[in-house]
């Protein structure tokens, strides 16, 4: 189904007006058109340039930390300097809407666009890979000084090494607050996220390939326990075929239409 299939839009939107409790579940692909890669797109995609295993694992970052911060400082810099696209203020708009409906946000994403849109006035906000904005330490785990998280850094390319400062605790070197690859998902927040998916009576999964587990069994949950599944993302996928409804639109096009009052 694409935007300009009236019919079926109007079904998903119907599904998503009579729902009382819609967690939306976002990808990479939320954030894309504010101006920030996601990660499997051809070409721009992250790990169409950069080699996962050695930037987003706890063995790259041991083999080489000031390469790994220096990558995360630039795209920590992306985020600050992005602005939340008009998807993020579709969902933070819909969550405000007068109740009985309960709108909740599980996101894959390290940035803060659904916070700064928003939707944490009105829906609970649940980040299963961690924050680019939490460094902590990686021996103690002493969040870092705001003073770190809030300066701009001076990263203008994905590619300079920068030493990880020191934590002021214990001395040990500071790492970025995301899940990487091998790591575990936060328990308190996956367990979060699953019971969301279960209750949901629509599930709303915008701008992810849906390959990264356990993150993607979610869409399963959801559509396991009666949910709607509707999903956003202008390429086909695993999750697309699983959808009820297909949107093969963008986040920034699709949400406003689906979500507009
Ligand atoms: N609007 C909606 N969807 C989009 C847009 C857009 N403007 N642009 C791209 N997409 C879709 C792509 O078609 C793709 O299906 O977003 C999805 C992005 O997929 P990935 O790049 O794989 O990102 P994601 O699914 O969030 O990755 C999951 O993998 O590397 C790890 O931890 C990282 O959280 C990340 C996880």
């Amino acid at each position: 189904m694409t935007l300009d299939d009236p019919t079926a839009f109007a079904d998903a939107r119907a599904a998503l007006y009579d729902a009382t409790r819609i967690a939306f579940f976002t990808g990479a692909g939320m954030s894309a058109e504010s101006g920030i890669p996601t990660f499997r797109d051809a070409l721009t995609g992250l790990w169409e340039r950069f080699d996962p295993m050695l930037l987003a694992s706890i063995e790259g970052f041991e083999a080489d930390p000031a390469l790994v911060w220096g990558w995360y400082e630039w795209r920590r810099q992306k985020v600050m300097q992005a602005q939340p696209n008009a998807g993020h203020a579709a969902i933070a708009t819909f969550a405000a809407q007068a109740k009985p409906r309960q709108v909740a946000v599980v996101t894959q994403n390290v940035d803060d666009l659904h916070e700064r849109a928003g939707t944490c006035n009105a829906a609970e906000i649940v980040h299963l890979h961690g924050s680019i904005l939490a460094p902590r330490c990686s021996v103690c785990a002493t969040p870092a000084a705001e003073a770190l998280i809030n300066a701009m850094p001076d990263e203008p390319e994905g590619g300079r090494r920068l030493t990880p400062p020191r934590c002021d605790v214990c001395g040990g070197s500071m790492r970025p607050g995301v899940v990487w690859f091998g790591e575990s998902l936060p328990a308190d927040a996956f367990d979060r996220a699953a019971k969301l998916a279960q209750s949901a009576d629509a599930f709303v999964v915008v701008g992810t390939s849906g390959v990264v587990e356990p993150a993607a069994s979610l869409v399963r949950h959801a559509r396991r326990h009666g949910a709607t599944v509707i999903v956003i993302d202008p390429n086909d996928s695993a999750l697309t075929r699983e959808a009820h409804f297909w949107i093969a639109g963008s986040a920034a096009h699709a949400l406003p239409s689906l979500l507009r009052a």
